[in-house]
């Protein structure tokens, strides 16, 4: 699909990739981008810069009324970005309890089904549309420094690639961003060097002018990392292990 012309939802738009996102949408001159946040207040630099096409939209994703809600606030959305996610990064045994563990689930694998739930009809009546979800390298090797992200991402992949097989028959394409850290407040507790948001976000949005209906690796390094998990997948999880938490 175009991006120039397209109607944008982005959650966690209001910082990091989410952001970037934002700025690259008006970029490419999407007309109207709906910016999904907990907090309005927490975006009014960014509304500054969007001339009138940025349009702000309440939305917890551990609040399943707001889902329904915001699907009736945007009726008219042709893009889906699944992009708000949340890292306790803990370790499965280590983490003091399960909360942060239960709010990885909620905010990164219960929230977007919820959602992509409630904008299905949306984009089924717009001839479809794209759903793009923010994943992680970590959807494929476990990093035990924050076991139960990778948990939570895993389960996002999986989901991903459900509802792209369900939401085919709408023609909904859905694509999955694999990406490893990034220069954002959650990337700053994995080691450097990180991607830039831009780098990210640039890839993600070709995908979407592409058509692309798969998993797609954004980013230099995550194309690297790709290679080396391809190449022994078995190495690079020993590799990986070798992270572990810092109370463990
Ligand atoms: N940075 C990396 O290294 C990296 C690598 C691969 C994938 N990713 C993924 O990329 C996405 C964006 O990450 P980021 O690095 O930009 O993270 P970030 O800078 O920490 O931003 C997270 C965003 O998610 C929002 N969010 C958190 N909990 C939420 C909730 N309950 N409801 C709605 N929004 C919520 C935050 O909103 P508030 O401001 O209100 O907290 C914020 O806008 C995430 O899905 C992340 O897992 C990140």
């Amino acid at each position: 699909m175009n991006i120039a012309g397209s109607i944008a939802l982005v959650t966690g738009a209001n910082r990091g990739i989410g952001q970037s996102f934002v700025s690259e949408l008006l970029k490419r001159g999407a007309a109207k981008v709906y910016v999904a946040v907990r907090d309005p207040a927490s975006l009014s630099d960014l509304l500054r810069t969007g001339g009138g096409r940025l349009v702000p939209l309440m939305l917890d994703l551990t609040d399943p009324t707001q889902m329904e809600a915001a699907a009736k606030a945007a009726p008219d959305v042709t893009l889906l970005i699944n992009n708000a996610g949340y890292a306790a990064f803990e370790g499965a045994i280590s983490a003091p309890d399960l909360a942060g563990a239960r709010q990885e689930m909620e905010v990164n694998y219960f929230g977007p089904l919820a959602l992509t739930r409630a904008f299905a009809p949306v984009l089924a009546n717009s001839g479809g549309g794209t759903v793009l979800n923010m994943l992680s390298m970590v959807a494929l090797v476990s990093l035990p420094m924050a076991a139960t992200y990778s948990a939570s991402k895993a389960a996002f992949l999986s989901l991903t690639r459900s509802v792209r097989a369900e939401l085919g028959a709408q023609h909904t394409l859905v694509i999955g961003v694999m990406a490893v850290q990034t220069e954002t407040e959650l990337g700053a507790r994995l080691p450097s060097p990180r991607l830039a948001p831009q780098e990210v976000v640039s890839d993600a949005l070709d995908a979407v002018e592409a058509g692309t209906n798969e998993e797609v690796f954004a980013g230099g390094l995550t194309r690297g990392a790709y290679e080396a998990f391809s190449a022994d997948p078995k190495a690079f999880q020993a590799k990986m292990s070798t992270r572990l938490p810092a109370r463990a």
